[in-house]
């Protein structure tokens, strides 16, 4: 019998798989799909102070092994989220993590008070949208505001707080120490990498935003470069995204020490691959000789090298 249980601050999770922030909406659609109760944790879409239309479109365009999305934290506002999202995901049986968002640090603290008195059981701290203009993406790569943003959401809120890092930074350690210093529980890692796409017969930048965060198996190498850059240097859990399409990949992410894992793009190509994964994990951890998701995490930092 494999274990696949994972707690970490504020989730305990039965098993270590997610579907990730604006990847999976608020749940509805993918609720005719399957039972959601199946779910590891649901990272919900970004929630802001007031509603948002998001950018103009085209906001999307396919890459080689990934995709390009601006979308520009589309979301209906934190009330509407609390009063009708959470609303319908609570009868399922898996923990919420909400997704805070924002542009100014008001916004953020706004935010974080808001959710702090509903059902969500952590927060996951957006510094790291690289499709808004404003605000929140300079969060991300000054680990001064950083810092700032973090300490003041944790003071305006009770949830276990997990800083969503950017890879759009020279040194993604000290972003990590930054959030840490400043009482985050736990980091989810990594937001998408800002890249652009040109369209030859108009010349012209194929979203209308002109760049977008690329996301999708073409980051995995940088995400896992990063976790376990960052596994060494703080002592905060985890939770590992970009690019998980296979059980694989989840083993990968463990491996180079996330405690969890979040599923993003995949779940645009094949709408059951968050059940699909969590089905087939203990056969695949099994193959590999574990008997427990938690005797994998940060075993690449483990080993020995024979001589
Ligand atoms: C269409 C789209 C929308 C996204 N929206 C959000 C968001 O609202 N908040 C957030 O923190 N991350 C957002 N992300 C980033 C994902 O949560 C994830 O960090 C990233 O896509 C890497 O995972 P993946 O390669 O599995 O997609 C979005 C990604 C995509 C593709």
């Amino acid at each position: 019998m494999i274990d696949t249980k994972v707690d970490l601050p504020g989730l305990q999770l039965k098993n270590p798989v997610m579907p990730a922030s604006g990847c999976f909406g608020f749940g509805r659609e993918f609720a005719q799909f399957y039972d959601l109760s199946h779910l590891g944790a649901i990272m919900i879409k970004a929630a802001t102070a007031t509603k948002r239309f998001g950018n103009a479109t085209p906001r999307v365009a396919e890459t080689a092994s990934g995709m390009l999305n601006a979308i520009g934290l589309q979301n209906p506002g934190v009330d509407a989220i609390i009063g009708e999202e959470l609303a319908f995901l609570e009868p399922y049986q898996t923990p919420i993590v909400a997704n805070v968002a924002g542009s100014t640090m008001e916004d953020y603290q706004e935010v974080a008070a808001k959710l702090g008195n509903s059902t969500v059981s952590a927060l996951e701290l957006n510094i790291s949208c690289p499709n808004v203009k404003e605000g929140g993406v300079q969060f991300g790569v000054d680990p001064e505001l950083a810092y700032t943003v973090t300490k003041l959401v944790k003071e305006a809120s009770a949830k276990p707080v997990y800083v969503k890092l950017s890879p759009n930074v020279a040194d993604i350690v000290t972003m990590a120490k930054a959030a840490e210093e400043a009482g985050a529980d736990g980091l989810s890692m990594i937001n998408t990498l800002t890249g652009m796409r040109i369209d030859p017969s108009t010349r012209k930048p194929i979203i209308a935003n002109q760049t977008g965060g690329l996301s999708g198996p073409a980051i995995k190498p940088v995400a896992i470069r990063m976790i376990h850059q960052v596994y060494q240097a703080v002592d905060l859990p985890i939770i590992g995204m970009g690019g998980i399409e296979t059980t694989d990949d989840i083993i990968e992410y463990l491996l180079a020490g996330a405690s969890a894992v979040a599923v993003g793009s995949a779940n645009f190509k094949n709408p059951y691959i968050c059940k699909e994964l969590i089905d087939q994990l203990p056969d695949a951890l099994s193959a590999h000789q574990f008997s427990s998701v938690k005797e994998v995490i940060g075993g690449a930092h483990y080993q020995t090298t024979s001589t």
